[in-house]
């Protein structure tokens, strides 16, 4: 077997694939976040910022195709990586050893799959326009355009679809606080001087995304972000 495909099939290559796309994945959250935060500035920009999105076209189906790539080869290392480890340790230890992991890193598996529910469910309700709340989906402006304010606004009206992105969205802080610290590691990158940042790091980021993603249901919840409908 050649090289590369040795290294691909190492745990190794496994820990790089995982790092790798968790920082595309990581990149596309954060990208996503600071778009949406302009349902903030109002109808007018966040609709317009929808229409430059999908005037991207190729461009925007390359990006979607890269991001389906990316979750998917991540699932795939996250078993590999689980498989392997559960193959190099057969039988489990004897001995309770007091588990001094963090909270985060041991839910990261049921983190993980939780993320992908919520991701179902959110490309159904805002991408697909299935679901309960789907007359929002087909709302439009007054200039014709997709009116993604009215729809998502009006989607966070809804209690239960708000409480459930609040529910994803500390599942999402847990699931970054690990990874991104990890993938670090995965990479190989460390140094004494800067290891303490690294640590922070994650708690950090995720710490950002999650009050970044909670203000939206929240304020639309609280009625400082109104629909216009
Ligand atoms: C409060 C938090 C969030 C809000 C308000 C939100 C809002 C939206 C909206 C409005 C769309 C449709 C965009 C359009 O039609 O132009 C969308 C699409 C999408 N969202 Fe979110 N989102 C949130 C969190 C997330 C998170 C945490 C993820 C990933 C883990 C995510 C992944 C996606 C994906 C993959 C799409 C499809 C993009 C595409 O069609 O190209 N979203 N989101």
């Amino acid at each position: 077997m050649s090289w590369f495909g040795n290294y691909i099939k190492s745990s190794i290559g496994a820990k790089h694939l995982m790092a790798i796309t968790g920082l595309m994945l990581l990149g596309f959250v954060l990208a996503h976040m600071l778009g949406n935060l302009q349902i903030f500035m109002g109808q007018a920009a966040i609709n317009a910022y929808a229409v430059k999105l999908q005037s991207l076209g190729v461009l925007l189906w390359i990006m979607r195709g890269g991001l389906v790539l990316a979750v998917l080869v991540h699932i795939y290392s996250a078993m590999r990586l689980v498989s392997m480890n559960s193959a190099a340790r057969p039988v489990k230890y004897k001995m309770a050893f007091k588990d001094k992991s963090s909270f985060a890193s041991r839910t990261m598996k049921w983190g993980g799959i939780i993320l992908i529910l919520f991701l179902i469910f959110h490309l159904v309700q805002l991408t697909l326009g299935g679901g309960p709340l789907k007359a929002n989906f087909n709302l439009l402006d007054e200039y014709g355009r997709h009116d993604v304010y009215n729809m998502t606004v009006l989607g966070f009206q809804n209690v239960a679809v708000a409480a459930s992105y609040l529910v994803a969205m500390l599942v999402l802080c847990f699931h970054l606080s690990h990874g991104v610290t990890s993938l670090f590691q995965s990479l190989g990158i460390n140094h004494p001087k800067y290891n303490g940042m690294i640590k922070m790091a994650g708690p950090s980021i995720a710490t950002l995304v999650l009050i970044g993603n909670c203000s939206m249901p929240i304020a639309v919840l609280a009625g400082w972000v109104k629909a216009t409908v």
